[in-house]
């Protein structure tokens, strides 16, 4: 089976895609570069003797997106290709709508006039907004404080809408929680983040960097130690996931929660980072930001039952693993 994936030399693409070729798929991967590294395609060709093809280009370029599918039979996609900071999409709204909603129209649209059969859609659970954890796929789309939010709402909404037109592509829905850790053998990891990224890039920063210190946006919440609680699952996990997905998809469109079920305040994963890397964090807590929720975390039975997926990693695993790639403040990457 030949898969195109978008966003494939990304943080969750490049581990999807390298899982994929090590299964036999056939594997071309799209991606403009706006957020990896062309270097990370090598990493990943050099682990299998299937080699994924590489097109540099744009989900927004239909004229390209048609040349790719005329030139090679795809028989399924996955969509990973999207800006996700929260914080940016708060400054540039306008680009988080054209880069992440109207590329994904764009290339739904080519798919279901192609007659691909599978489409596999990363979505977040910022769909949720502030709905009570943990949430369930029922939990029903909540009122979204931000952009990057609301754009993968929106996306979910033309994909369904598609899907009801043209009966093409049967759609997967994954809702991932925050997902963090690296490849266990040392060969991808999530590269720095322009807006400095997520709390797991700021706190291997902090270690890196041994000066400094980690701000804790909040102190407050109605949580056990009063920081804010979220879902932490692996990159391994995650790619498992859609490789599940993508065998098992069904007639139709389905929505999967991707989470561990497991919620775990900043200062229990600050913790555990310190434990098992044995490094010191320094932080301080500071107020909270505006949009943060206290608590969330996920439900995730329906792919255990319907996918056979759950997740087998834990917090242990995915703080020593996102350290190991840093190797104590060497950014690989660079
Ligand atoms: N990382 C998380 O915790 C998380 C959680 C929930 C959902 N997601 C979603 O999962 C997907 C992958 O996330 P990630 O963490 O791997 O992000 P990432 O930024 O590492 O990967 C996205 C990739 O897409 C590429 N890209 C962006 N816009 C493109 C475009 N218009 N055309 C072609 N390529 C483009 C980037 O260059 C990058 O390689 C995204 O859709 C993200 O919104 C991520």
């Amino acid at each position: 089976m030949r898969v195109l994936v978008t966003g494939g030399l990304g943080f969750i693409g490049s581990h999807t895609a390298l899982m994929l070729l090590q299964k036999g798929y056939e594997v071309i991967i799209l991606d403009n570069l706006s957020n990896s590294n062309p270097a990370v395609l090598g990493r990943i060709n050099s682990q299998t003797g299937n080699k994924a093809l590489f097109v540099k280009g744009d989900i927004l370029d239909v004229a390209l997106l048609k040349e790719v599918f005329r030139e090679h039979e795809i028989h399924g996609v996955i969509h990973f290709a999207a800006l996700k900071s929260v914080k940016e999409s708060i400054e540039k709204p306008e680009r988080y709508h054209l880069n992440n909603v109207v590329g994904t129209e764009r290339l739904i649209r080519i798919c279901a006039e192609q007659g691909i059969g599978r489409f596999i859609f990363s979505s977040s659970a910022a769909v949720y907004g502030s709905a009570a954890s943990p949430v369930t796929e029922n939990s029903g789309i909540g009122e979204i404080p931000n952009p990057y939010g609301r754009s993968k709402a929106s996306c979910e909404d033309l994909l369904k809408t598609t899907h009801f037109q043209y009966k093409k592509p049967d759609i997967t829905i994954l809702r991932y929680f925050n997902v963090a850790g690296a490849h266990p053998d040392g060969i991808l990891w999530e590269e720095a983040q322009p807006d400095g990224g997520n709390l797991m890039s700021h706190i291997i920063r902090v270690a890196s960097e041994k000066t400094g210190k980690l701000y804790i946006y909040g102190g407050d919440y109605d949580t056990p130690d009063g920081t804010g609680i979220r879902d932490y699952i692996h990159v391994m996990d995650v790619a498992r996931g859609h490789v599940l997905a993508l065998e098992k998809q069904k007639e139709g469109v389905h929505t999967y929660n991707l989470g561990s079920g497991r919620g775990t305040s900043v200062l229990e994963l600050i913790q555990t980072f310190q434990e098992v890397n044995g490094v010191d964090i320094r932080y301080e807590i500071t107020g909270r930001r505006i949009g943060d929720i206290s608590v969330s975390y996920a439900d995730s039975t329906r792919a255990l039952d319907e996918l056979g997926w759950r997740a087998e990693l834990d917090i242990c695993d995915i703080v020593r693993d996102s350290w190991s790639h840093s190797e104590g403040g060497v950014d690989m990457s660079k």
